[in-house]
């Protein structure tokens, strides 16, 4: 296989990748795509054609797709999550900075969405570098920061109380099972180590992560107002305009994202795959 033909979405993280059919991947030219998968944290292929198990061999090829314990997955495909905004629905999904399932005890290693309806305009995904974020922070913060441990849960997410309950009784385009999962909590560092690359990188996010271990309340809110503020800086990201076919995968180790949700009237339906990772360290 030919070199990819490498094509970075902005300074610190993303490349669209082209002249790769996903469906027709072999050993050599996977062990490209997992190169520049590190490299740049978030891949964009195009044009692409995938069948569900076309998606789930892909997801494969990085470790074990994960089925998710309260967005529930499709009846014969669990591990793919429809997710699916029709016109008119007003339930969304992923409308806040976040790495894929912080709450898991094992948290996501990668997700893979594919594009299939796009509205013609709106609906696009922006991602951070929380590596980036961690770099260019000073001495004297990552002495403040590094060491220490935070609480992350699904609670803030997914409870019924804040979420709407009408997606609890398979009302809504996308829909949850009440689970213990919402409530468990789960504790990981805040500054983590890529286990594949050894770089640092910022590891709290408004959507699941609760409070920092050891501090008041209103001390733990600043700093992880201030961290959330500083990762989620203009210049640490990129954006991805979907097209129908258009498949991103993204390294949730050392990035976050979040789904723009302004096309209104519009319908938006993608398919999503989530990879196990590790425990952070
Ligand atoms: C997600 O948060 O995984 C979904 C992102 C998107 O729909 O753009």
């Amino acid at each position: 296989m030919p070199p990819l033909e490498i094509h970075p979405l902005s300074g610190h993280l993303g490349a669209e990748i082209a002249g790769v059919d996903l469906a027709r991947l072999d050993d050599d030219g996977f062990a490209e795509i997992h190169r520049a998968f590190l490299d740049h944290a978030v891949l964009v292929f195009r044009d692409q054609k995938l069948e569900h198990p076309d998606q789930l061999a892909f997801a494969k090829r990085f470790g074990e797709p994960e089925v998710h314990p309260i967005a529930i997955g499709m009846e014969s495909w669990p591990e793919i999550i429809k997710v699916w905004k029709p016109a008119g629905e007003r339930a969304s999904f992923g409308t806040s900075w976040h790495s894929d399932n912080s709450f898991f005890e094992t948290p996501s290693l990668a997700s893979i969405l594919y594009g299939v309806t796009l509205p013609p305009y709106g609906g696009d995904t922006l991602w951070v570098s929380t590596e980036t974020a961690w770099d260019t922070l000073s001495a004297g913060m990552k002495e403040i920061v590094d060491g220490l441990q935070a609480v992350h849960g699904a609670s803030r997410a997914y409870d019924p109380a804040v979420t709407g309950e009408a997606k609890y009784r398979g009302e809504a385009a996308i829909n949850y099972r009440l689970s213990d999962a919402i409530d468990e909590e789960v504790v990981h560092p805040v500054v983590r180590t890529h286990p594949e690359t050894g770089r640092k990188g910022i590891f709290v996010n408004p959507m699941f992560t609760l409070r920092i271990v050891g501090l008041h309340e209103d001390e733990s809110d600043a700093l992880l107002r201030f961290l959330y503020r500083h990762t989620t800086r203009p210049e640490f990201s990129c954006r991805l305009q979907w097209k129908p076919g258009t498949v991103a995968i993204w390294d949730n180790r050392c990035t976050q994202h979040y789904a723009i949700d302004d096309y209104e009237g519009f319908d938006r339906l993608m398919y999503r795959v989530t990879v196990k990772g590790d425990r952070p360290r």
